[in-house]
């Protein structure tokens, strides 16, 4: 099944894939090449992700990938990884909006992320979507970094 997404401003628009465990391998050399290799997540690691409750993910087959959860009424974004020679050209920002609609879909009222403070590309992306920042997290990354925990209302969430 796929889940068509209306993301204002892509051109053309991505038809998602939802994924599942059995993807996962696949999905790893996916997320390895958009992250340094520390924090590159393994095929174990994605499929405990899809199989826990709540978790779900979706495939831009174009070069990128979301993991999410929603539990009780709360989503959150896991990952997001866009190749790199496929960035800027709308895939994040329509998986992020597919994530938001997938996780209405499970009655989630907000979805939460954390994002490293110096991730400028993934901030504008964020912020763009609607997200702000609720919190910060001293230390939160292995290397010392801090992170910012952003939310947005997926009730008022423009274009859903
Ligand atoms: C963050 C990431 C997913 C963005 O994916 P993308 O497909 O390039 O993003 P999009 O093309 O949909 O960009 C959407 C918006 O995000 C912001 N943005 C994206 N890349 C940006 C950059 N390098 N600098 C500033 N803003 C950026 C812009 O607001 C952009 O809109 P615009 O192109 O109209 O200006 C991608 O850079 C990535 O995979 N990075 C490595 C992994 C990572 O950091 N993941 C997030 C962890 S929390």
């Amino acid at each position: 099944m796929t889940v068509p997404v209306a993301a204002p401003g892509d051109a053309p628009r991505a038809a998602l894939v939802p994924v599942r465990p059995a993807d996962a391998l696949f999905l790893s050399h996916l997320h390895r090449s958009a992250f340094p290799p520390a924090e590159a997540w393994s095929a174990t690691v994605i499929a405990l992700q899809l199989e826990a409750p709540g978790g779900f993910g979706l495939l831009d087959p174009r070069g990128g990938m979301i993991l999410g959860r929603a539990i009780a009424r709360e989503a959150e974004v896991l990952t997001l990884a866009v190749e790199p020679g496929m960035r800027r050209g709308g895939i994040g920002r329509g998986l992020l909006a597919g994530a938001m609609v997938q996780a209405r879909g499970l009655d989630a009222d907000a979805m939460f992320l954390e994002v490293a403070v110096n991730n400028d590309p993934a901030i504008g992306l964020y912020r763009a979507a609607g997200f702000e920042q609720v919190g910060l997290r001293r230390r939160y990354y292995a290397d010392g970094t801090d992170a910012l925990v952003m939310r947005v209302s997926l009730s008022a969430a423009a274009g859903l």
